[in-house]
């Protein structure tokens, strides 16, 4: 079977960026990245694309008047590089309805929660102001609600008391780093799927993560 082709659409530092293409990079990874996409023109992750010489396009959102303008770009962009499956990795951009359905099954996301707690913005100081002791990182297909698709794999860190939003959230990017490239890895194998709206759990699901009781701080 051909390799999948990906698309990673990305708005800032592109550290899932990176880990995406270095998986993708292995020889037995049966996929390969044909374009990052960026809708801001001084997005970080465009200097990742540029080293890995990926190729890399910028649609900048604001040279649109509406969101569909913006989305009608994109689906031609990726139309024209044959796209199998877009990977949302910190894309700060809604999608209209229109986009996410034309997409179904083929667009994931990651988001720095154990979903379907904490969704939207500022999830790492929400989760330390709210005391739960169990974070994470969530893969997931996109539906037009935000941050609330069928999950394809989940990975678990502690929250240490010590904790900061900043150490907490570089706790939980080092997991985002390895599930979404396996979660990829299941996507273009065929493995993972949208059925029905849900993601079949014998083929499919990831758990996975570092948590240990009582929990540990690392040295
Ligand atoms: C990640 O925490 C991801 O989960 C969220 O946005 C952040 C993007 O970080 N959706 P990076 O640009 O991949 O470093």
């Amino acid at each position: 079977m051909a390799d999948a082709r990906i698309a990673i659409l990305f708005s800032g530092r592109g550290s899932n960026l990176q880990a995406l293409i270095d998986a993708v990079s292995q020889s037995d990874f049966p996929a390969e990245v044909v374009l990052a996409i960026s809708n801001r023109p001084k997005a970080p992750g465009l200097e990742i694309a540029s080293k890995s010489g990926v190729p890399q396009s910028v649609i900048d959102h604001k040279d649109f008047q509406s969101r569909e303008d913006f989305d009608a770009a994109l689906d031609e962009v990726l139309h024209m590089a044959k796209v199998d499956y877009v990977c949302l990795a910190g894309f700060m951009r809604m999608l209209t309805p229109g986009f996410v359905n034309d997409w179904r099954g083929k667009l994931v996301n990651i988001h720095p929660s154990l979903l379907p707690a904490f969704k939207g913005l500022h999830v790492h100081e929400r989760m330390i102001d709210s005391g739960v002791k169990i974070a994470g990182c969530t893969v997931h297909f996109v539906s037009a609600e935000v941050d609330a698709g069928p999950i394809i794999g989940q990975a678990a860190v502690p929250v240490l008391p010590s904790d900061s939003a900043e150490t907490l959230a570089a706790r939980i990017l080092e997991q985002e780093h390895k599930l979404y490239p396996a979660c990829l890895r299941l996507l273009a194998e065929s493995k993972a799927r949208l059925s029905g709206g849900s993601v079949p759990f014998d083929s499919s699901v990831i758990a996975t993560g570092e948590i240990s009781n009582p929990p540990t701080e690392k040295t």
